[in-house]
């Protein structure tokens, strides 16, 4: 997979990738991300990328032009890759684990970050095919939201994760928060390991898991309670430990 940043800050991206798993990924050439520097196709001789707002209003605007000129090369550098592109803003679509195993399958995502008050609305209609938002709040930009969503995405591709159970059994994968972990010492600071885990007893350590999993997620997030597929005796435990909206 090929993920390529469009943003006025191309340090910031290639800081952050460079390190930890997807710094590992990206040696391996198990994907290649690349942050191209919008100003690069500015056509002003002062490199100018912004402009004031028509009607009026605080702040500035990215022009739409640097913005499609930086696009039209990127398509010429790849011209036989069909691209999805994400616009990161607020007004997006929320980010969810569901859709970073959706774009985890494209073989090629644009990824468009915006700064100031926001890019011209017609380059945004004519280039970006999705747009996605972290969370109900406001960044000074989208880098940070770039780097969020590109992470998601990469520990998702083939061989990435050291083991392929790694991600099978985390938090959401089956709609449900993770169990919790334990490694060693067996008691730290007086604290014991739940005793099934010490037990070696694979069906009760996994009907704990489970019911744990069950629990966190009840008294973390009940929301998601209520899109998840639960067996009679999911829910049975469920109403033990006092969740009644089944
Ligand atoms: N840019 C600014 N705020 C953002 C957010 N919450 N999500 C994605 N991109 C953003």
């Amino acid at each position: 997979m090929r993920i390529t940043i469009m943003t006025l800050f191309p340090q910031m991206i290639e800081q952050a990738v460079s390190h930890s798993i997807m710094g590992r990924a990206i040696e391996a050439s198990q994907v290649e991300i690349r942050a191209v520097n919008i100003r690069d196709y500015s056509n002003n001789k002062h490199k100018q990328v912004d402009d004031y707002p028509y009607g009026g209003g605080a702040g500035m605007l990215m022009k739409p032009g640097p913005v499609k000129w930086c696009y039209e090369a990127i398509c010429e550098s790849s011209p036989n890759t069909k691209k999805r592109v994400m616009y990161m803003t607020p007004h997006g679509k929320p980010w969810k684990q569901a859709m970073a195993d959706e774009f985890a399958k494209e073989e090629e995502i644009v990824i468009l970050c915006g700064h100031y008050e926001g890019i011209d609305q017609r380059v945004i209609e004519d280039i970006v095919t999705d747009e996605v938002s972290i969370g109900d709040f406001v960044l000074t930009g989208g880098e940070l939201a770039a780097l969020v969503i590109t992470d998601s995405i990469v520990r998702l591709l083939p061989n990435v994760l050291g083991k392929q159970e790694s991600f099978q059994e985390e938090s959401f994968c089956d709609g449900l928060l993770e169990y919790y972990h334990y490694t060693r010492p067996a008691v730290f600071e007086g604290k014991e390991v739940p005793e099934v885990l010490l037990s070696g007893h694979h069906k009760n350590i996994e009907k704990y898991r489970r019911q744990n999993s069950l629990e966190n997620t009840y008294k973390k997030r009940p929301d998601l309670l209520e899109q998840v597929q639960l067996s009679v005796e999911d829910r049975k435990f469920l109403q033990s430990v006092g969740y009644n909206n089944i």
